[in-house]
């Protein structure tokens, strides 16, 4: 509905997710003048998102509990009658998931676009006056292109019975990683914002104006909009395989990762940013972006491109079965009862998410050969590990008999309990201050530590008595520090 002001004055946002949720508290905390609705067809997440006591939030992110509190029922506000805030609304922005086809055309490579239909056939037939569709969600190129095709389909229908009903649809790709979500949303590098209706595009730029400086709101066309977004994160996972198979080299040569990362990222030309090796990239887009783009490019008979970008998400595979299979390695071939303590099951850090975790996989494995995990991680729950276990079971059709030999534990001391091996896979601040000498009385001999994350001090480890493993580095080195500062 066109505000009398012309100025946006009602947001509906669909999907209260890991992207709708926190981007819509920022909008609300940065806008106060604007009514911010986030709907979402799932009613325990509505109800998480208002629940009184704000540690029960859906998500976990650093900050976001501050910002929500500033605005909830002020001027951001969850509910689940999405028709009313859709009909309400100046703006719409989608939110939704999408997630990866499991079967039919495009299978295990294009995105799954059926909640985004239907977002877009909600506001083509609840809207009312004229509506700016945003795209939020990352999507593959030319997704808008099926946004206007629905919308102008019912314009026109509006049309035959006396009614005006018009649609802009720009497309606004969010670039906020998870754990840092808050941050990135108040201090973005850039602000993307892709479309051809200018008077559009400027009232959602009016918006970002309240916090962020007009040279880093970037307007660009719809298409190059979307490609942009699936290129960043694929340059950014292009990165993480990069350093990951440079671990590999270094655990053959005797060069240490850490070092050759540092020596490499301070070339002004190439950055220190993203230069970690670990367990592989986790996550809802890196992988998810990466396939879409192969299979955008495999459309276009563009095979020797699709195979470049396809051997990214071939690496950090691989990188994950590497792991489980030095493990099976060092505890003499045989899991069969033993007893793993696998520290972190989100997929990096200060985030309660474990779509696509390198966890998943490794556990899995660990599964199969018939050890018993004990996990831990601060803020994942159980039902979160049986879901993605089950998912990836299913997924990649394997046997399910041990599937249910693990456990969630309450600390990493019951966590280590009596096992053979702590995995670290996850690099919470907690384990980086394990006190190793007190974990070792409780461990079974001999005992070892595979560091994924390089987070443990390897002296200390070693000197209670522990086996080491860390990536990207020869296990006869022993300190590990190789001097770096
Ligand atoms: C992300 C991003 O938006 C997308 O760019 C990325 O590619 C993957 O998913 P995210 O916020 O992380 O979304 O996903 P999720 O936490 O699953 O939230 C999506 C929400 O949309 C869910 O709560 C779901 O219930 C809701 N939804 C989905 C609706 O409200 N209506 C629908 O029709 C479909
Ligand atoms: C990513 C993009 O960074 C963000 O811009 C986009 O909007 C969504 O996808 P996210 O997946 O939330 O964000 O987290 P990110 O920090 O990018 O980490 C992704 C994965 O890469 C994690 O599993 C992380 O552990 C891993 N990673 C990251 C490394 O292994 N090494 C690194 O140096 C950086």
């Amino acid at each position: 509905m066109i505000s009398k002001n012309n100025l946006v004055e009602n947001i509906c946002c669909v999907g209260a997710g890991y992207v709708g949720g926190p981007t819509m508290a920022v909008i609300a905390d940065k806008c106060p003048e604007i009514k911010v609705s986030v709907v979402d067809i799932n009613e325990e997440r509505i109800k998480a998102w208002n629940d009184d006591n704000l540690d029960n939030l859906p998500i976990y992110e650093p900050g976001l509990v501050e910002v929500v509190k500033r605005s909830r029922n002020r001027n951001l506000f969850f509910t689940s009658d999405v028709d009313n805030c859709i009909k309400n609304a100046d703006m719409v922005f989608i939110s939704v998931n999408t997630p990866i086809k499991s079967a039919g055309l495009g299978a295990l490579q294009a995105s799954d676009l059926k909640w985004v239909e239907v977002c877009a056939r909600r506001i083509g037939a609840i809207s009312k006056g004229h509506t700016i569709v945003v795209e939020k969600s990352t999507l593959p190129v030319r997704t808008a292109e099926i946004i206007k095709e629905i919308l102008e389909a019912t314009t026109k229908s509006a049309k035959k019975n006396g009614e005006e009903k018009t649609f802009s649809v720009l497309s606004n790709p969010e670039f906020l990683a998870e754990g840092t979500a808050v941050n990135d949303l108040f201090n973005p590098d850039r602000v993307l914002i892709g479309g051809e209706d200018e008077v559009a595009i400027e009232k959602l730029k009016s918006i970002y104006l309240k916090w962020v400086p007009n040279k880093k709101i970037l307007c660009t066309s719809l298409w190059s909009s979307e490609l942009s977004k699936l290129t960043a994160n694929a340059f950014l996972a292009q990165r993480i395989s990069s350093i990951n198979s440079v671990s590999a080299i270094c655990e053959a040569t005797g060069a240490n990762i850490q070092e050759v990362a540092k020596a490499v990222g301070l070339d002004s030309r190439i950055g220190n940013k993203f230069l970690n090796a670990g367990p592989g990239f986790g996550g809802s887009c890196f992988k998810k972006d990466i396939l879409n783009l192969v299979y955008l490019c495999r459309y276009f008979d563009l095979d020797e491109v699709a195979d470049y970008w396809e051997q990214i998400v071939h690496i950090n595979n691989w990188q994950q079965n590497r792991i489980y299979e030095k493990i099976v390695d060092k505890l003499f071939r045989n899991l069969s009862g033993k007893k793993i303590a696998i520290l972190g099951f989100a997929f990096k850090a200060n985030t309660n998410d474990t779509r696509e975790s390198p966890a998943i996989q490794i556990a899995s494995n660990l599964l199969e050969e018939g050890s018993i995990l004990q996990i831990h991680d601060p803020k994942v729950s159980w039902d979160q590990i049986f879901n993605s276990l089950s998912t990836y079971y299913e997924t990649n059709k394997l046997d399910k008999s041990n599937i249910n030999n693990w456990t969630l534990e309450n600390s990493v001391e019951s966590a280590v309990n009596n096992a053979d091996a702590v995995l670290i896979l996850t690099e919470w601040d907690i384990y980086r201050d394990i006190n190793w000498e007190k974990i070792s009385n409780s461990m079974r001999e001999p005992s070892w530590v595979f560091d994924t994350r390089l987070i443990t001090d390897p002296r200390k480890v070693r000197d209670a008595g522990l086996n080491l493993w860390r990536l990207g580095e020869m296990e006869s080195c022993k300190d590990g520090t190789f001097g770096l500062s």
